[in-house]
């Protein structure tokens, strides 16, 4: 797919409900009392993945539209043996081994070819300490889980910052004996604790740290959806960097775990509003408008990393266009995600004219403030790769092509129509 450069991007858009919190609403539904009603689900591939992986395992999911879903769970204990395809989905696949460790009986769990590359262990260690017998294949996928009945609390400090990894934790830890306690390095989204105290969980939250007494059961009943701020940075960051734009998102996500993107926005020097600030549940809403202005350089350090993570990409891309020299820092778990994003990021940036070094845990920019020229992007089958180079190719002066440009319906199917709304040629 070519995307052509953009004059101007103006207008309002909604983007479909948070994927992170899409996944724990099927999962937490499965386990939960009588039926659950998800509003604005976000259906994507890896949220599919989720669907039809809870009904493999006998779970009624009622598809009542695109973004509403009725789920009839089975209760905390009511998942029988089988074998789950997570597809491309490592959410699915991390946080459903903590699901699982706590139900009778043995689970394959597989995943496509990206996925079975990705680090398995530093979820299976932690649930072993537990009482599960996890057996992964040299680290990776396929994972064996033979759960257990008798799980039993732990105290777990994570050993890198993951949100993945603390989620599949606690949930194990809704069926194990006395309380489960995660420490974190440094605090990550933390929509599982949200979603787990509205369904009732006796949940202690402190800075650095999060505890869990088992449940009894889970009541949730109504959940609202907020849109994805990680599918509505692709338009942000198109806004910033096209001279003249000037668009609005609604109902956006502002739970301050994933609002790092905003903050260094800001600190760029983005002319950044936000209205309607209300809540859906526990989590935070709001409107986000930003204006284009020109940027400067930016540092992003380990401690703010999880706050972005999945921004990063296009972070690069606006420090590819702002004055000076930014660095990132701290992201080495950009290695593990779909692709190596560190690299495709650098390989694809630098052909389309940009001064970008990779190092071990990130990026040093030069920034300049002009239109790259542009090129073609290999997505490599990530989703994220493939946004960043439709937002490259609206703001360059030739446009890039995107091979694989199709992987962005993993998070979102309908983003470059959505994209191509807002954008003046
Ligand atoms: C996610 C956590 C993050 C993020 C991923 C979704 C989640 O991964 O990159 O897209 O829903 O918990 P890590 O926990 O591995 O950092």
């Amino acid at each position: 797919m070519k995307i052509k450069p953009a004059v101007q991007l103006v207008g309002h858009v909604a983007v479909p409900g948070d994927k992170s919190i899409s996944h724990r609403s099927v999962l937490l539904g499965a386990l939960g009392e009588g039926e659950t009603h998800v509003h604005r689900f976000g259906r994507s591939g890896d949220t599919q993945s989720t669907i039809d992986a809870v009904r493999t395992l006998g779970v009624e999911v009622e598809d009542v539209a695109e973004d509403e879903l009725i789920i009839h769970g089975v209760g905390l204990r009511g998942l029988p043996p089988g074998t789950v395809d997570c597809g491309n989905a490592g959410t699915l696949m991390r946080l459903v081994m903590g699901v699982l460790a706590g139900q009778s009986g043995r689970f394959e769990l597989t995943g496509d070819e990206s996925l079975s590359t990705r680090p398995m262990e530093r979820i299976a260690e932690p649930l072993r300490q537990m009482g599960a017998t996890i057996e992964t294949t040299d680290g990776h996928a396929p994972v064996i889980v033979e759960g257990s009945g008798a799980l039993h609390g732990v105290s777990y400090e994570l050993p890198m910052a993951s949100a993945q990894v603390k989620s599949a934790v606690l949930l194990a830890g809704l069926n194990a004996e006395g309380p489960t306690t995660v420490v974190e390095p440094v605090p990550t989204r933390d929509h599982t604790e949200l979603m787990l105290e509205s369904a009732g969980v006796h949940v202690t939250r402190r800075p650095r740290s999060v505890t869990i007494e088992p449940a009894i059961a889970l009541h949730l009943g109504e959940i609202d959806i907020p849109g994805d701020i990680s599918s509505a940075a692709p338009f942000l960051a198109a806004a910033a960097l096209v001279p003249g734009s000037d668009i609005t998102i609604h109902d956006v996500n502002l739970n301050p775990r994933r609002t790092g993107f905003l903050d260094v926005l800001e600190r760029m020097g983005a002319h950044l509003a936000i209205f309607n600030r209300h809540k859906a549940g526990r989590e935070q809403i709001g409107d986000v408008q930003i204006q284009y202005t020109e940027l400067g350089a930016v540092e992003v350090n380990g401690n703010e990393v999880p706050l972005l993570v999945d921004e990063l990409p296009l972070v690069a891309l606006l420090a590819v266009h702002a004055r000076g020299k930014s660095v990132v820092r701290g992201a080495q778990e950009l290695r593990v995600k779909e692709t190596d994003r560190i690299e495709a990021v650098t390989d694809g940036l630098r052909s389309f004219g940009a001064h970008v070094t990779s190092r071990p845990d990130g990026w040093e920019i030069n920034g300049v403030p002009t239109r790259l020229k542009g090129g073609r992007i290999d997505a490599r089958g990530d989703h994220r790769i493939a946004m960043l180079g439709a937002v490259a190719g609206l703001a360059s002066r030739e446009g890039v092509e995107i091979v694989g440009a199709d992987t962005v319906a993993i998070s979102f199917p309908g983003f470059f129509q959505l994209l191509e709304s807002l954008v003046k040629r």
